[in-house]
């Protein structure tokens, strides 16, 4: 599958063309079933697959090829290494499998919606359906939250690997750096990339997901060669007394509880959990071809659900190797997966590894970047954002400018915040967004019973419920600074719907 088509599959804009106002002020809605055929009446907006219908040529197996390829980067290849050695030890195992079930469940609520809106560009458009623009607003306000930053943190791990492959100074390279420049050097790159309208061919794109997950496959049969038993023990390391935590640090439910700060134990391998998240954000991408889709309801949940699972395996599989290959307490934070074949002294393994994984990050990279120029386009487009923001560029054919702005963002957070920081504020995002599809279904088979839904998502509203409920349930794991960072980014949001986009949108406009 092409970048265009993935690309295509990040882009809200497809759907942002308008339709009916149901409902006031900032509870408006967009019609389903405008929505649905609004493709058909869209001339090509934007550069590359605009309008006009796609055809109908994916199977699941399709889906599956591009989830993994956008969903396996930093998460696997570098947090892994993080999160054992400061807060999970071996038991990252169960924290990735615990991520893997919340993001199953969601998913199932993604297909629903993915195959009865099968134009619809992301939950932006679903909550715009659903629940009015205010949601779709902070949805949006949340997705850049979650490419933008998820750009930084892939950024910092590409930065990490380069170091490890060429011995680079740790000042500029990798997470002890004070001013990360690896990180910024190829955000800037592929930011230029990106505006100047560059794709990967179709070959290059399957390419880098073939060797993504090759190189994961490789890990597992080589290095399981190398795995100790005795690093297995103790599997959850006891917990600590983590007085040195500052309470800001500790997950929101002991900060709630006033519980003391710890570290490792069952309680870190659960704040574990929450931050590899992070490791499974973008599967939504996958929700979004449900207009190039043969049979978007048996398609949609077999390419989520698969996608999801080949990435729960594969990321449990890597763990287990990884924590058994090395001690967790000395375990490399900057490039965890090569380093290991260091220690083990498999120099050879550990250079393919860093190949594999620096061309593989950059590739998510590109994606990332240019999925924040759609998403610029459409909400500016919805004039939710002034117009100017996320307009084309006549020669590029980009939202040149939406794409510089958030680029000059994105090397500014990657040059100074730590990775892990980082990757908690994108997992209490996509969290965020989950939660809000999981209460979209339940809303939706309210305010539209009759809407014909190809795939229904069982036991409703059980299943939903169970999903919302987990969702939130993680993210009161996250650290409670996360959730003040977050609290201000969602406040920065609604001031700017307020000052701006609740008079400016589209939709008042032609109420
Ligand atoms: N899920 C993607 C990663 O792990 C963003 O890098």
């Amino acid at each position: 599958m092409s970048l265009r088509t993935r690309v295509h599959a990040l882009r809200p804009s497809n759907v942002v063309h308008q339709t009916r106002v149901v409902g006031k002020a900032s509870i408006r809605t967009k019609d389903v079933d405008d929505v649905i055929h609004q493709n058909d009446e869209e001339p090509g907006a934007i550069a590359e697959g605009g309008g006009g219908g796609l055809q109908k040529r994916l199977k699941a197996n399709d889906l599956i090829g591009f989830g993994i390829g956008i969903v396996i980067g930093t998460g696997i290849f570098t947090l892994t290494g993080v999160q054992a050695k400061n807060a999970a030890g071996p038991g990252i195992v169960i924290s990735f499998l615990v991520a893997g079930v919340v993001a199953a469940l969601a998913a199932v609520c993604y297909a629903e919606l993915a195959a009865a809106v099968p134009t619809a560009g992301s939950s932006y458009t679903y909550a715009y359906t659903t629940i009015g623009e205010i949601f779709a607003w902070i949805i949006a306000w949340d997705l850049i939250l979650e490419f933008a930053l998820g750009s930084a943190v892939v950024a910092r791990g590409w930065s990490g690997y380069l170091q490890d492959m060429f011995d680079l100074p740790t000042r500029w390279f990798g997470e002890d750096a004070v001013v990360n420049v690896g990180a910024v050097f190829i955000v800037l790159v592929v930011g230029v990339v990106a505006t100047i309208g560059i794709r990967e061919s179709k070959i290059v794109t399957n390419a880098l997901v073939l060797i993504k997950v090759a190189v994961c496959i490789f890990v597992i049969v080589v290095g399981a060669f190398y795995v100790k038993a005795a690093n297995f023990s103790p599997f959850i390391p006891p917990s600590q007394d983590g007085k040195d935590l500052s309470e800001l640090k500790q997950p929101l439910w002991q900060w709630i509880t006033g519980a003391d700060p710890t570290a490792f134990g069952v309680a870190g391998m659960l704040s574990a959990a929450a931050v590899v998240f992070f490791a499974y954000s973008g599967f939504e991408a996958v929700a979004n071809l449900g207009e190039e889709t043969e049979k978007p309801g048996r398609d949609m949940p077999r390419g989520l659900i698969g996608t999801l699972a080949i990435c729960t395996v594969l990321y449990a599989l890597v763990c287990l190797v990884l924590t058994g290959m090395v001690n967790y307490t000395e375990i490399s934070e900057g490039a965890p997966i090569s380093n290991a074949f260091t220690v083990v002294g498999l120099d050879w393994a550990n250079v393919l590894v860093n190949i594999a994984a620096i061309a593989g990050l950059t590739s998510v990279l590109l994606v990332e970047i240019v999925a924040l120029g759609r998403i610029g386009f459409a909400v500016s487009r919805d004039g939710l954002i002034p117009k100017g923001v996320g307009e084309i560029h006549p020669r590029f054919h980009t939202p040149a400018r939406f794409s510089i702005g958030v680029t000059i963002f994105i090397a500014v957070l990657a040059a100074v915040i730590p990775l892990d920081a980082l990757a908690e504020m994108v997992s209490i995002g996509t969290l965020f967004a989950l939660f809000v599809v999981a209460i979209a279904v339940i809303v939706l088979r309210r305010t539209k019973p009759t809407m014909k839904r190809p795939f229904r998502v069982p036991q409703v509203p059980i299943v939903p419920i169970l999903a919302a409920v987990l969702c939130v349930a993680l993210m009161t794991n996250l650290a409670t600074e996360t959730w003040l960072r977050f609290i201000v980014w969602f406040a920065a949001g609604i001031l700017i719907y307020a000052l701006y986009g609740f008079r400016h949108s589209k939709l008042r406009r032609r109420a």
